[in-house]
């Protein structure tokens, strides 16, 4: 299924995401009850998004809001175990689920504004 075949959903505009040699992202909550949230990262103009779900545990990522990444900021780090996954994929580096791969989501930039597919899926 290919972005232009499923709902998009606005998230933010681009400028929101912040920007840098080193990865970072924005968070955001689900619309439904009991669904896994998405997080937004970006490197230049490239912009990447994955359901907020470690493959380990089912829990999210995130150690704060917006808090997706290490110390060093170049790669995603799960803050319950602390597995790895590369940006670029969401494949499992290091941890519990290595080999594993976050949930990618269609992401597309249109007029300076973010949009995610539909990750959260019917009710
Ligand atoms: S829940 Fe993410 S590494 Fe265990």
């Amino acid at each position: 299924m290919t972005a232009d075949s499923v709902p998009m959903r606005r998230l933010c505009k681009l400028d929101d995401l912040p920007k840098g040699d080193a990865f970072d992202a924005l968070g955001f909550a689900a619309s439904k009850p009991g669904r896994a949230g998405v997080f937004v990262m970006r490197s230049g103009d490239d912009v990447k998004a994955y359901v907020n779900c470690c493959p380990h545990l089912g829990t999210p990522l995130n150690w704060s809001p917006d808090r997706f990444v290490g110390l060093e900021r170049e790669c995603i780090v799960c803050a319950t175990h602390g597995a790895e996954f590369r940006v670029d994929s969401g494949e499992c580096t290091s941890g519990p689920c290595l080999g594993d791969r976050l949930d990618p989501v269609a992401v597309e930039v249109r007029d300076g504004d973010v949009y995610v597919a539909d990750w959260e899926g019917g009710d």
